[in-house]
């Protein structure tokens, strides 16, 4: 039986894989991006070459429950590509590492990456950011994902396991972001983040271009089955001492507040209490772990328990 199963994930995965390089320099010329998913390789590269101006990156973090640890990923290709910042600044590609430890040292590394290499299989992703000791696999039905990190220079070594399908000590999330141009170019300032309480898990973008206009995207999942996917009606608000609104530069609010107007399936009210900031670039960002309630408003019960999240331009 064990075997017979053994063998037919083997022959699956030899079918299915497919494997694309990337150089640790921008490539001339216009990149194709692909902008709308297609049925399989959800999290597959979604630019064929990076010029000075596409870049993806994949983002991966974890929290534990009782907030005193966490952990933040983000391998990024093309770097600069993708914050706009002047070339020469970051790397080309470029793993970005936040550690907040349970002794109550952060730790904040840099780390360059040579050649990458992406191997896409079925819905899942694995890459290797070549000489920097950061890879991460990615299961092909993406129910788990493992970072693994080897790094000599920075001493430091371990792996990171997020599963989709199973309880753990805590929380993990992971995404990847694209485009063919540097965020900074369209985006003021944002709220994002993600909470998990009692069945529901949220994620949540809510930004202000740069013309002043808002936009927000929710995600809501409860027992891991999608409640509401939408770009309707979603006000993320700070909260608290300093919770002016648009954010203000070095105006830090003590919590936020999200009121998710799902039609007929209720307003799913959300109150987050920020436990401790685990990143801070002063006048620009902030990002926090912390605790949470929630529940749908005029229904019992309200569940209660934790996120990790960030204010962009504030
Ligand atoms: C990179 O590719 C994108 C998408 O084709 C294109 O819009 C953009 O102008 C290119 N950038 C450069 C610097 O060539
Ligand atoms: C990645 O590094 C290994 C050795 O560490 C090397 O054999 C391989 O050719 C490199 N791959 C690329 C695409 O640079
Ligand atoms: C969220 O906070 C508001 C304002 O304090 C309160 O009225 C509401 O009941 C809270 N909601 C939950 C789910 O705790």
């Amino acid at each position: 039986m064990l075997a017979l199963f053994a063998g037919i994930s083997l022959l699956s995965r030899v079918a299915a894989q497919s494997v694309t390089t990337y150089p640790p320099y921008a490539v001339s010329g216009d990149s194709t991006v692909q902008f709308t998913l297609e049925s399989n390789g959800f999290d597959a590269p979604k630019v064929n070459f990076y010029n000075s101006t596409s870049a993806q990156w994949w983002y991966f973090d974890v929290v534990s429950n009782d907030l005193s640890q966490s952990a933040v990923i983000s391998f990024l290709d093309n770097a600069p590509g993708a914050t706009g910042s002047p070339s020469g600044v970051l790397p080309f590609n470029f793993i970005e590492v936040n550690l907040q430890l349970s002794s109550g040292q952060q730790i904040s590394l840099q780390v360059s990456g040579q050649w990458v290499i992406l191997t896409s299989e079925g819905d899942g992703l694995s890459g290797v950011f070549n000489g920097s000791g950061y890879s991460w696999t990615g299961a092909s039905d993406l129910s788990s994902y493992t970072v693994t990190l080897d790094d000599t220079a920075n001493e430091l070594s371990g792996t990171i396991q997020l599963n989709s399908q199973i309880s753990y000590t805590g929380v993990g999330y992971h995404d990847t972001n694209w485009g063919d141009q540097a965020f900074s170019d369209d985006i003021g300032s944002w709220y994002w983040g993600h909470v998990r309480f009692g069945p529901y898990s949220m994620v949540w973008f809510d930004l202000l271009d740069n013309t002043g206009v808002e936009h927000q995207l929710v995600y809501l999942a409860e027992n891991g089955a999608v409640v509401a996917n939408s770009c309707g009606s979603m006000p993320v608000r700070p909260t608290g001492l300093n919770s002016a609104y648009p954010p203000i530069p070095g105006l830090l609010p003590t919590g936020f507040t999200i009121v998710y107007d799902m039609g007929s399936a209720g307003i799913m009210e959300v109150n987050i209490t920020n436990s401790q900031s685990i990143v801070s670039y002063p006048l620009l960002y902030t990002r926090w772990v912390g605790t949470v309630v929630g529940g749908i408003r005029g229904q019992a019960p309200t569940y209660s328990g934790i996120g990790l999240y960030e204010e962009m331009g504030g």
